[in-house]
Parts: C-alpha cells; sequence; structure tokens
C-alpha cells in the first residue's frame, strides 16, 4: 500500500502529522527552518531572467503575485483589480524605525513592504513552513531581510512571540485570519497584548452586511466552499469586538463582494490605535464588567505582562477618525470597487513605492 493510500484510508494518520506540523517547537525550526534557511544563503537564486524563468520558482502555486526579477512576476490567486485593502491602509503608517508583525504572512508581501517603509525590525508569521522558501526568496529579490516565526494556531500569539515579555510592536496587521478560526474573540485576544498603547492594529476579515451585532457561520459553506472558513461578522460586531480590546477604529476601506450568497458580504479593514480605554467601554459598563471579570478575558489574553509596554509615537497620515460607533451604517463611503494599480492590489512589483 502506498503511503498516499494509506493516508487516504485511515484519515488519523494524516491528522497526526498535520497536528503535530502546527506545533511551533525547536524540532521544526531546526529541521525545517535552518537547512531552508542556509539553503538560500549558500546555494543562492537564479541570477539572470532567463534562468529565473525557467526555474522551478516560476512553475510553483504562489498566493500572491509578486515580481521577483523585471517583468518576472508569480502567478498569484488574485485578479489584479481585487482590492488588497490592508495594503492601501498600511501605506498611510509612517513606518521608519518602527516595529512591526504581520500575522499570517504567506509570501511575504506586507513584511516586505513594511521593510521597505523603513521599519526597524519586521517579524514575519505563520502557522507552518509552507511558504517559507518563496518568502525567503522575495527577501532575495526584494532586498530586504526580516525575521520569520512559525506560530501553529493563532491562539495566544503575543505569547508564543514572547511580546509578552516585555517589547511588543508598533503596529501589527492582521489580516485574512479572523473567518479562519473557531474564535475570533480568541484570536484578537491573544494578539492584542503584543501591541504597544498608541500602536496602531490593521484588522481586515470577511463580513456580512448586517445591521445587527452578529457573526454568522459558513454552515454548508453557503459563503465560501473553502473548508478553513468559519465565521462572517457583521462590521457593528467587528467594531465592537475591537473596542472591547481596547482598540480604537480610526480608518476603514470596503470592498463589497459581488451578490453571489444569500447575504450581502465583503472585505472590511481597519486601521485601530491602541488605547487604554476606548470610549465604547467607558459608557458600557458590562464590557468594563466583562474585562475586569470574566474568566475567558484574562484567560485568552494570557498573564498580564510584569512591566509594561513601551508607548508608540507611530504616526498615521489619513486618519478618519476616532470613529463613532456608527461609522459602520456608512460603510460604503469608503468603498473601493476596484484596484487603482499595484499599491491597491495583491501584486507586489519591485519599483512599487507604497
Ligand atoms: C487568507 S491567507 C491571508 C494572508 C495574508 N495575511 C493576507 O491578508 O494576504 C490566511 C493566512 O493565515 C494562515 N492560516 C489560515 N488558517 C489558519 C489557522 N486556522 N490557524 C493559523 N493560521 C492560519 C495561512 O497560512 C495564511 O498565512
Amino acid at each position: 500500500m502506498t503511503l498516499r493510500n494509506r493516508l487516504s484510508a485511515d484519515p488519523r494518520i494524516k491528522h497526526n502529522v498535520v497536528y503535530q506540523l502546527l506545533q511551533p517547537s525547536l524540532w521544526q525550526r531546526l529541521a525545517v527552518q535552518a537547512p531552508s534557511y542556509l539553503r538560500s544563503r549558500l546555494a543562492g537564486y537564479p541570477q539572470t531572467r532567463e534562468a529565473l524563468a525557467a526555474s522551478e520558482w516560476m512553475r510553483q502555486w504562489w498566493y500572491y503575485s509578486i515580481e521577483l526579477m523585471e517583468d518576472c512576476v508569480t502567478e498569484g490567486i488574485y485578479p489584479a483589480e481585487t482590492p488588497f485593502l490592508p495594503r492601501m491602509l498600511l501605506a498611510n503608517a509612517e513606518l521608519e524605525g518602527m516595529e512591526c508583525l504581520d500575522v499570517g504572512s504567506m509570501e511575504g508581501v506586507i513584511p516586505t513592504l513594511m521593510s521597505r517603509k523603513g521599519a526597524r525590525r519586521v517579524v514575519a508569521t505563520d502557522a507552518i513552513y509552507h511558504c517559507y522558501r518563496k518568502l525567503l526568496a522575495v527577501q532575495h529579490y526584494h532586498h530586504v531581510r526580516f525575521a520569520f516565526r512559525q506560530i501553529g494556531t493563532l491562539h495566544h500569539v503575543a505569547r508564543k512571540l514572547g511580546a509578552d515579555l516585555g517589547k511588543g510592536f508598533d503596529l501589527i496587521n492582521l489580516s485574512g485570519l479572523l473567518y479562519h478560526v473557531y474564535s475570533p474573540f480568541h484570536v484578537l485576544a491573544g494578539v492584542r497584548p503584543a501591541l504597544r498603547e498608541g500602536g496602531l492594529m490593521i484588522v481586515s476579515t470577511n463580513i456580512v452586511e448586517d445591521p445587527g451585532c452578529i457573526m454568522e457561520f459558513n454552515a454548508h459553506g453557503r459563503f465560501q466552499e473553502e473548508a478553513n472558513t468559519f465565521w462572517y461578522l457583521s462590521a457593528p460586531m467587528l467594531d465592537y469586538m475591537l473596542r472591547y480590546f481596547c482598540l480604537e477604529p480610526i480608518d476603514w476601506h470596503y470592498y463589497r463582494h459581488p451578490a453571489e450568497t444569500p447575504r450581502r458580504t465583503g472585505g472590511l479593514s481597519i486601521v485601530c490605535r491602541a488605547v487604554e480605554d476606548a470610549g465604547m467601554a467607558r459608557d458600557d459598563p458590562w464590557a468594563l464588567a466583562s474585562r475586569d471579570k470574566s474568566w475567558e478575558y484574562i484567560t485568552a489574553m494570557g498573564p498580564p505582562a510584569l512591566g509594561r509596554l513601551p508607548g508608540s509615537t507611530i504616526r498615521y497620515t489619513a486618519p478618519q477618525g476616532p470613529l463613532p460607533a456608527d461609522w459602520t451604517d456608512r460603510l460604503l463611503e469608503r468603498q473601493v470597487e476596484r484596484a487603482q494599480g499595484n499599491a491597491q492590489s495583491h501584486t507586489l512589483r519591485l519599483t512599487d513605492d507604497d
């Protein structure tokens, strides 16, 4: 019996392998990360367009379209006109000298942009090493350097990164993740302690258009057939969740999906400022009490850092807010219907200057 047949005959074997791969561990760093890194440093990369075009790099599956050498662009999954909202919002953040974290980086478009914008330290992450070799190649061809950390599932991300030990980040990008998890609240709670007071978090996810504070489940794949997709929050729910974790929305973009699902959906990207006590919580004794007393809050946030994180001075050049709670009724005011050029898309060119 071939290995493939054995795996399909008994899914427990496959599940055990995947389970182990999703555990960030020293052995994976030694067995997977270190050899890939050394190989990238020692063996190098194709040096001419012809060699690159004929190489395995251009034949692999890519998530993003990335120019590796002039006019040698990988074929990503997104049409050129699909806007990449977090990239558009990131363009307004002044990153010179800042420390940035990207959660779920795939081949590293966002960490590359963060580095090119002058960030002092950039940490890319992903659940497993599935895109690590491509991420190293992108760094090589784009002349940037940033760290990579495997984080497994998205629980307690701050703790896994050691951010609770007192350093933290000025800007965190959390995009394309909250619909991939059973509990968006747990994920946001686990990332939030890594953000410095005054820092920025860009949160992007799919939403269902609904005026209530709701989340709808992707039952029977009715929003997306993709098997790793669970919750679509409404915009008011997302706003409430952000404020609950002391993230005050200051800007957004919205991309309304074509009307192909039973309910109208879209992609929403929001920039928030980390504040001690967002407006909502001050006027909402329930939220204050919940943050003070609930076992969920205390355990999902992880043990409080012994020292306070340093504050952040990061600037955002185009704030629309602090946004009043009713901004979610006006999503279409900042609707992006199609990407106007690379800097709004999932395509990264060597000469892009966003
Ligand atoms: C849709 S991609 C988004 C990539 C990137 N953040 C962006 O916005 O373009 C989802 C990312 O999250 C990771 N991911 C998906 N499901 C996950 C899960 N359940 N736990 C941890 N990471 C997950 C994937 O490996 C990938 O990096």
